[in-house]
């Protein structure tokens, strides 16, 4: 059935003006005030902003890490994400030394399919590069439409690549038309700290932070970098927690090399005290790259708002404080790394960005939606609201005061990294290609709704990308 959604103030990256929407065959079919209403249902959204859904690149559902599996699966991961205003996810699918990518991928297909709730794809791991490797990259991108990779130089011994591999992904990406993503840590510096901590006795939380200096995150974000500029390749730093490593990445960019950088809410707000605190609870604070000492944020808010970082991913990776988080009492190495976000990085953007003015009410369609949509080959479909686009919408009040909790979240989670946080600001209602996932703040979506999207090459909306680029 038709839809045309009234009374609301639309906002893109771009421009925010009044006028209806009608939504035909799940897409956008016009914008214009004063819509027919014949036939079609009417949503009256006054009052509140109209988003395009926000475009999540960064998600860990149902993966194996740290001796324990991420406890958001995508039926649980995709549901909070649509209540947080998420529409689009993409999930990294991890691939195992030796094997042939296909079976990863199938086996993250396999995961998803009858789970999700909104539309998502996959990035793929890179761990090694051989002749098997390289023959099967094309049909990943042509028959699978993964055309991001992602390299791990952290996590030693587990997921970490050596610079030769990141070296090679990036010259095959460039060929194939594919964005790199690095997470960017210096893993054999961590690894020797974490040991000599260990052996001296210091097993707390906060030692997951202090093995992980921002210096080594900044000289792998270096690294990463220099390493693109002589391939010609692209790359995109996933998760920049710190100012050491956001300054590489604007030398870079002003040298003219084509990398981008990610940044999480968790970055944005929490800070390394966090890890300190009492009965191990500091766990629930573990992330890598860890959560820094607080004079970071600013910087990072104004990288985001200058155009130096152009995104911000929520690193949806989420373990249970019992039982899971626990793994590591006694031994901060053994705490999974990692938190639940992706229901909240969409209001905390909005509540702590844009309603203390540290960026635009645009320039938050941008960081939470369009410009991943761009970089990761699926715009104009997601990402924005323009006739013809897919009709992921998000109503958004923009008034309600509300405080985030782990009793009113809808993470499968059993605490939140934001407890007790006020923001103001929540969507009300959430569609997927024109229907209701979210209603009045009610899950009606259905698990298998969600699509898999295949997605452009990067080089198809390069030309797109770079008029903004450099200059912002
Ligand atoms: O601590 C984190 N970030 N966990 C998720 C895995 C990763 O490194 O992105
Ligand atoms: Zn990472
Ligand atoms: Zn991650």
């Amino acid at each position: 059935m038709k839809k045309v959604i009234k009374n609301g103030t639309i906002v893109t990256a771009t421009d925010t003006f009044h006028a209806d929407v009608l939504i035909e065959n799940g897409v956008i079919s016009m914008i214009a005030d004063n819509l027919d209403e014949q036939g079609a249902e009417v949503v009256d959204a006054t009052g509140c902003y109209l988003f395009p859904g926000g475009v999540d690149p960064h998600t860990h559902f149902e993966m194996p890490f740290g001796g324990t599996v991420t406890k958001d699966d995508f039926e649980t991961g995709t549901i909070a994400a649509a209540f947080g205003g998420t529409t689009t996810v993409i999930d990294f699918c991890l691939t195992d030394k030796g094997a042939p990518l296909k079976n990863a991928i199938d086996t993250w297909h396999a995961k998803s399919k009858e789970k999700s709730v909104i539309d998502y794809g996959f990035h793929l791991m890179i761990g090694e590069i051989n002749d098997d490797v390289l023959n099967e990259l094309p049909v990943v991108i042509d028959e699978e439409g993964i055309t991001s990779f992602k390299v791990f130089m952290a996590y030693k011994n587990v997921l970490q690549a050596d610079d030769e591999t990141l070296f090679e992904t990036l010259l095959a990406a460039k060929d194939l038309g594919a964005l790199v993503m690095v997470h960017a840590e210096n893993g054999d510096v961590i690894e020797y700290l974490t040991k000599q901590a260990l052996a001296q006795g210091n097993t707390d939380p906060i030692y997951h932070a202090l093995t992980r200096p921002a210096e080594i995150e900044g000289e792998a974000t270096e690294r990463a970098a220099t390493f693109t500029g002589l391939a010609k390749s692209q790359l995109y730093v996933v998760h920049v927690s710190c100012a050491d490593a956001a300054r590489k990445i604007a030398e870079a960019r002003n040298k003219g090399i084509e990398v981008w950088g990610e940044t999480c809410p968790q970055y944005l707000v929490l800070d390394q005290s966090y890890l300190e605190k009492p009965d191990f609870e500091g766990a629930k604070y573990v992330w890598s790259p860890p959560l820094r000492e607080k004079w970071n944020q600013d910087v990072l808010w104004n990288a985001l708002k200058t155009g130096q970082l152009q995104t911000v991913g929520s690193d949806q990776c989420s373990f249970d404080f019992k039982g899971q988080k626990e793994l590591g009492r006694g031994d901060f190495s053994k705490i999974p790394n990692g938190g639940p976000i992706v229901e909240d990085r969409v209001s905390i953007l909005f509540s702590e960005g844009v309603l203390k003015g540290r960026i635009s009410l645009n320039q938050f369609v941008d960081v939470t939606s369009t410009r991943a949509a761009k970089l990761f080959g699926l715009y104009p479909k997601k990402g924005t609201i323009a006739v013809g686009a897919d009709a992921d919408l998000v109503i958004f009040d923009p008034t309600v005061e509300r405080t985030i909790s782990a009793e009113s979240h809808h993470m499968a989670v059993d605490y939140s990294a934001f407890e007790g946080m006020k923001v103001t600001g929540e969507p009300v209602s959430v569609l997927s290609r024109g229907e209701f996932v979210i209603r009045d703040k009610t899950f009606v979506g259905k698990p298998g709704a969600g699509q898999y999207l295949k997605r452009a090459k990067y080089g198809e909306t390069k030309a797109n990308l770079t008029k903004e680029s450099l200059t912002l």
